[in-house]
Protein backbone atom coordinates (compact mmCIF):
# COMPACT_ATOMS: atom_id res chain seq x y z
CA UNK A 1 0.00 0.00 0.00
CA UNK A 2 1.48 3.25 -0.85
CA UNK A 3 1.33 6.36 1.02
CA UNK A 4 -1.49 7.94 -0.52
CA UNK A 5 -3.62 4.56 -0.08
CA UNK A 6 -2.77 4.90 3.20
CA UNK A 7 -3.80 8.37 3.68
CA UNK A 8 -6.84 7.98 1.96
CA UNK A 9 -7.18 5.16 4.20
CA UNK A 10 -6.70 7.20 7.52
CA UNK A 11 -9.60 9.51 6.10
CA UNK A 12 -12.15 6.51 5.50
CA UNK A 13 -11.44 5.30 8.92
CA UNK A 14 -12.02 8.91 10.90
CA UNK A 15 -14.91 9.47 8.84
CA UNK A 16 -15.91 5.92 9.49
CA UNK A 17 -15.52 6.91 13.50
CA UNK A 18 -17.63 9.99 12.65
CA UNK A 19 -20.30 8.54 11.57
CA UNK A 20 -20.00 6.47 14.77
CA UNK A 21 -20.62 9.00 16.78
CA UNK A 22 -23.41 11.22 14.84
CA UNK A 23 -25.62 8.19 14.50
CA UNK A 24 -25.18 7.42 18.18
CA UNK A 25 -26.05 10.74 18.99
CA UNK A 26 -29.13 10.68 16.85
CA UNK A 27 -29.88 7.15 18.44
CA UNK A 28 -29.91 8.70 21.98
CA UNK A 29 -32.03 11.27 20.83
CA UNK A 30 -33.99 9.47 18.49
CA UNK A 31 -34.76 7.07 21.66
CA UNK A 32 -35.42 10.24 23.96
CA UNK A 33 -37.80 11.62 21.74
CA UNK A 34 -41.65 10.91 21.02
CA UNK A 35 -40.95 8.18 18.12
CA UNK A 36 -44.33 10.11 16.20
CA UNK A 37 -42.17 13.20 15.40
CA UNK A 38 -39.23 11.76 14.27
CA UNK A 39 -38.86 13.50 11.41
CA UNK A 40 -37.26 10.74 8.99
CA UNK A 41 -36.33 13.59 5.94
CA UNK A 42 -34.15 15.67 8.90
CA UNK A 43 -32.85 12.73 9.77
CA UNK A 44 -31.47 11.76 6.29
CA UNK A 45 -30.21 15.28 5.79
CA UNK A 46 -28.12 15.64 8.78
CA UNK A 47 -26.78 11.64 8.03
CA UNK A 48 -26.11 12.85 4.60
CA UNK A 49 -22.62 15.20 4.68
CA UNK A 50 -21.13 12.56 6.73
CA UNK A 51 -22.24 8.91 4.64
CA UNK A 52 -22.09 11.09 1.42
CA UNK A 53 -17.58 11.51 1.97
CA UNK A 54 -17.51 8.59 3.42
CA UNK A 55 -18.99 6.24 0.63
CA UNK A 56 -17.31 7.95 -1.91
CA UNK A 57 -14.05 7.30 -0.48
CA UNK A 58 -14.38 4.30 0.77
CA UNK A 59 -15.15 3.48 -3.18
CA UNK A 60 -12.18 5.66 -4.30
CA UNK A 61 -10.13 3.17 -1.94
CA UNK A 62 -11.48 -0.17 -3.19
CA UNK A 63 -11.10 0.95 -6.54
CA UNK A 64 -7.28 1.79 -6.14
CA UNK A 65 -6.68 -1.43 -4.29
CA UNK A 66 -8.45 -3.33 -7.42
CA UNK A 67 -6.42 -1.47 -9.90
CA UNK A 68 -3.35 -2.41 -8.26
CA UNK A 69 -4.29 -5.89 -7.44
CA UNK A 70 -1.30 -8.01 -8.52
CA UNK A 71 -2.31 -11.18 -6.57
CA UNK A 72 1.02 -13.31 -7.84
CA UNK A 73 4.74 -13.34 -9.20
CA UNK A 74 3.02 -14.49 -12.83
CA UNK A 75 1.30 -11.76 -12.63
CA UNK A 76 3.85 -9.41 -11.65
CA UNK A 77 6.04 -10.53 -14.67
CA UNK A 78 3.16 -10.21 -16.89
CA UNK A 79 2.85 -6.46 -15.60
CA UNK A 80 6.94 -6.36 -16.05
CA UNK A 81 7.15 -7.63 -19.57
CA UNK A 82 3.93 -5.46 -20.83
CA UNK A 83 5.90 -2.13 -19.40
CA UNK A 84 8.95 -3.41 -21.20
CA UNK A 85 6.77 -4.23 -24.40
CA UNK A 86 5.25 -0.87 -24.42
CA UNK A 87 8.41 1.09 -23.49
CA UNK A 88 9.94 -0.78 -27.07
CA UNK A 89 6.71 0.10 -28.87
CA UNK A 90 7.48 4.08 -27.44
CA UNK A 91 11.47 4.29 -27.78
CA UNK A 92 11.34 2.76 -31.66
CA UNK A 93 10.41 5.83 -33.13
CA UNK A 94 11.54 7.90 -30.88
CA UNK A 95 15.35 6.59 -31.57
CA UNK A 96 14.46 6.97 -35.01
CA UNK A 97 14.32 10.64 -34.39
CA UNK A 98 17.08 10.72 -32.06
CA UNK A 99 19.12 8.93 -35.11
CA UNK A 100 17.95 11.90 -37.52
CA UNK A 101 18.61 14.52 -34.80
CA UNK A 102 22.50 12.97 -33.74
CA UNK A 103 25.64 14.40 -35.95
CA UNK A 104 28.64 12.71 -34.83
CA UNK A 105 28.30 10.02 -37.17
CA UNK A 106 29.44 7.38 -34.92
CA UNK A 107 26.56 8.56 -32.32
CA UNK A 108 24.27 8.33 -35.63
CA UNK A 109 25.52 4.32 -36.31
CA UNK A 110 24.73 3.42 -32.80
CA UNK A 111 20.75 4.83 -32.71
CA UNK A 112 20.72 2.91 -36.27
CA UNK A 113 22.04 0.08 -34.78
CA UNK A 114 19.99 -0.39 -31.54
CA UNK A 115 16.46 0.56 -33.49
CA UNK A 116 17.27 -2.20 -35.77
CA UNK A 117 17.80 -4.21 -31.98
CA UNK A 118 14.59 -2.55 -30.72
CA UNK A 119 12.74 -4.45 -33.70
CA UNK A 120 14.41 -7.67 -32.74
CA UNK A 121 13.57 -6.89 -28.64
CA UNK A 122 10.03 -6.28 -29.66
CA UNK A 123 9.70 -9.44 -31.54
CA UNK A 124 11.56 -11.43 -28.67
CA UNK A 125 9.28 -10.06 -26.12
CA UNK A 126 5.84 -10.99 -28.15
CA UNK A 127 8.03 -14.51 -28.24
CA UNK A 128 8.49 -14.49 -24.64
CA UNK A 129 4.64 -13.51 -24.28
CA UNK A 130 3.42 -16.57 -26.18
CA UNK A 131 5.48 -19.08 -24.89
CA UNK A 132 3.95 -18.15 -20.75
CA UNK A 133 0.38 -18.20 -22.39
CA UNK A 134 -0.17 -13.97 -22.04
CA UNK A 135 -0.61 -10.78 -24.27
CA UNK A 136 1.08 -7.72 -23.87
CA UNK A 137 -1.21 -4.80 -23.46
CA UNK A 138 -1.04 -1.40 -25.76
CA UNK A 139 -1.06 2.12 -24.28
CA UNK A 140 1.65 4.17 -22.57
CA UNK A 141 5.13 2.78 -20.59
CA UNK A 142 4.92 3.93 -17.02
CA UNK A 143 8.84 3.42 -16.66
CA UNK A 144 9.89 5.44 -19.70
CA UNK A 145 7.12 7.58 -20.51
CA UNK A 146 8.53 11.06 -18.54
CA UNK A 147 12.38 9.87 -20.72
CA UNK A 148 10.37 10.11 -24.14
CA UNK A 149 9.16 13.25 -23.35
CA UNK A 150 12.43 14.79 -22.35
CA UNK A 151 13.24 13.39 -25.33
CA UNK A 152 10.94 15.17 -27.53
CA UNK A 153 11.42 18.90 -25.69
CA UNK A 154 15.05 18.10 -26.26
CA UNK A 155 14.56 17.55 -30.28
CA UNK A 156 12.22 21.28 -30.41
CA UNK A 157 15.54 23.03 -28.54
CA UNK A 158 17.78 24.50 -30.66
CA UNK A 159 21.04 23.61 -29.18
CA UNK A 160 24.81 23.30 -30.00
CA UNK A 161 25.31 20.22 -32.35
CA UNK A 162 27.77 19.12 -30.10
CA UNK A 163 26.23 19.66 -27.12
CA UNK A 164 23.13 18.43 -28.37
CA UNK A 165 24.69 15.25 -29.32
CA UNK A 166 26.01 14.70 -25.12
CA UNK A 167 22.07 15.38 -24.64
CA UNK A 168 21.08 13.16 -26.67
CA UNK A 169 23.45 10.54 -25.25
CA UNK A 170 22.39 10.81 -22.08
CA UNK A 171 18.66 10.71 -22.21
CA UNK A 172 19.40 7.33 -24.17
CA UNK A 173 21.25 6.04 -21.25
CA UNK A 174 18.59 7.08 -19.30
CA UNK A 175 16.17 4.52 -20.96
CA UNK A 176 18.42 2.20 -21.71
CA UNK A 177 19.46 2.20 -18.10
CA UNK A 178 15.58 1.97 -16.76
CA UNK A 179 15.31 -1.38 -19.76
CA UNK A 180 18.15 -3.07 -17.91
CA UNK A 181 16.65 -3.02 -14.41
CA UNK A 182 13.04 -4.22 -16.46
CA UNK A 183 14.90 -7.03 -18.08
CA UNK A 184 16.82 -7.95 -16.06
CA UNK A 185 13.87 -8.36 -12.94
CA UNK A 186 11.82 -10.17 -15.85
CA UNK A 187 14.21 -12.48 -16.16
CA UNK A 188 14.59 -13.33 -13.39
CA UNK A 189 10.98 -13.83 -12.19
CA UNK A 190 11.10 -15.67 -15.48
CA UNK A 191 13.40 -18.11 -14.11
CA UNK A 192 11.90 -18.42 -10.30
CA UNK A 193 8.26 -19.46 -12.39
CA UNK A 194 10.42 -22.27 -14.33
CA UNK A 195 9.92 -20.28 -18.07
CA UNK A 196 13.04 -21.20 -19.00
CA UNK A 197 12.51 -19.92 -22.81
CA UNK A 198 11.48 -16.56 -21.83
CA UNK A 199 13.95 -15.80 -19.27
CA UNK A 200 16.80 -16.98 -22.16
CA UNK A 201 14.84 -14.62 -24.21
CA UNK A 202 14.56 -11.59 -21.92
CA UNK A 203 18.67 -12.51 -21.16
CA UNK A 204 19.31 -12.10 -24.84
CA UNK A 205 17.84 -8.53 -24.98
CA UNK A 206 19.45 -7.75 -21.08
CA UNK A 207 22.12 -8.32 -22.98
CA UNK A 208 22.01 -6.25 -26.04
CA UNK A 209 20.45 -3.39 -23.96
CA UNK A 210 23.96 -3.83 -21.69
CA UNK A 211 26.47 -3.29 -24.55
CA UNK A 212 24.11 -0.01 -26.32
CA UNK A 213 24.41 1.49 -22.80
CA UNK A 214 28.09 1.10 -22.55
CA UNK A 215 28.55 2.07 -26.08
CA UNK A 216 27.12 5.31 -25.38
CA UNK A 217 29.07 5.75 -22.30
CA UNK A 218 32.26 5.41 -24.91
CA UNK A 219 31.00 7.69 -27.08
CA UNK A 220 30.28 10.23 -24.75
CA UNK A 221 33.62 9.85 -23.34
CA UNK A 222 36.08 9.75 -26.19
CA UNK A 223 33.71 12.06 -28.86
CA UNK A 224 30.65 13.71 -27.54
CA UNK A 225 31.54 15.01 -24.07
CA UNK A 226 35.05 16.91 -24.69
CA UNK A 227 33.87 17.98 -28.27
CA UNK A 228 30.71 19.62 -26.12
CA UNK A 229 33.07 21.90 -24.28
CA UNK A 230 34.90 23.23 -26.77
FE1 LIG B 1 15.40 -2.09 -25.99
Amino acid sequence: MDTSTDVLADQVRAKRTAIDNDLELLRVKVAQADPRRVDKEKLAKRAAPVVGPLLAGAAVWMLARRRRAVGSLEQLLVHTMGDLYRAELALLPALERMRAAATNPDLVSAFQQHAQETRGHIDRLERAFRSIGAKPKRGVSESVASVVAEGERLLKRRVDPDVRDAWLIANAQKAEHLEIAGYGTARTFAQTLGYTFAAQLLQETLEEERATDEKLTRLAERFVNPQSIR
